[in-house]
């Protein structure tokens, strides 16, 4: 099975696709856990050049691309292998981020970079997707208050990370299925506790 975590920056997925992961692993599961854009050495590489602040002058073609080279990669070398064995894979963000962020953010069409991506992923997609959701502004401030390290992504207009939240929204409610909404604006506790339930309810444990 293969799970994903999205959210707009400072929803806090980190933190919770690690305390998630170790509750599973406690109840048995066989977990294999993933975080983009890197997870394995080449496409860590691929994530410096992204997130470098030196590299401001990069065009959103050249960042698309770059995203699903990491991502081929990371696909290639660890997700596939590791469904394959039967394990259940957790990544921190996966191709809807692709959707999110250079779809709705930069105003790319959905058709064209869901055709890249099917390309980059061989058609893979997860099974379960859990929004993290939080005000654009409030994850910002987060990130700023934590003082996490700020990068090339974090300095975009907050007119474009609006715009990357509403896009999961949209991308959430064309496949109900798929996405679990979780309000991420509560503390760590709660927010953990509600995904276990949606998760207990998924994977009938
Ligand atoms: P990261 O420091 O990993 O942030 P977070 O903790 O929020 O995941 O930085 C990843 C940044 O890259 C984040 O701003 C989202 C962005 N991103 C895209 O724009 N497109 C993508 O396909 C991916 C995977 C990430």
């Amino acid at each position: 099975m293969f799970i994903t975590f999205e959210g707009p920056d400072g929803s806090g997925k980190t933190t919770q696709v690690k305390r998630i992961g170790r509750k599973l692993i406690e109840k048995g599961f066989d977990i294999v856990y993933t975080r983009e854009p890197g997870g394995t050495e080449i496409s860590d590489q691929v994530r410096e050049i992204l997130m470098n602040m030196k590299n401001k002058q990069m065009c959103p073609r050249t960042e698309i691309l770059l995203f699903c080279a990491a991502r081929a990669q990371l696909v290639e070398e660890v997700i596939r292998p590791a469904l394959q064995s039967g394990k259940i894979v957790i990544s921190d963000r996966y191709a809807d981020s692709t959707l999110a962020y250079q779809g709705y953010g930069h105003g790319f069409e959905q058709e064209t970079l869901k055709q890249l991506l099917n390309f980059a992923t061989g058609n893979l997609w997860p099974d379960l997707t859990f929004l993290l959701d939080i005000p654009a502004e409030k994850g910002l401030r987060r990130r700023i208050n934590n003082q996490e390290e700020w990068n090339r992504m974090d300095d975009y207009q907050l007119a474009f990370h609006e715009r990357v939240r509403n896009g999961y929204h949209q991308l959430a409610a064309a496949d109900p299925q798929r996405w679990e909404i979780i309000d991420a604006d509560q503390s760590e506790e709660a927010v953990e506790n509600e995904i276990m339930q949606r998760l207990a309810r998924r994977l009938h444990f």
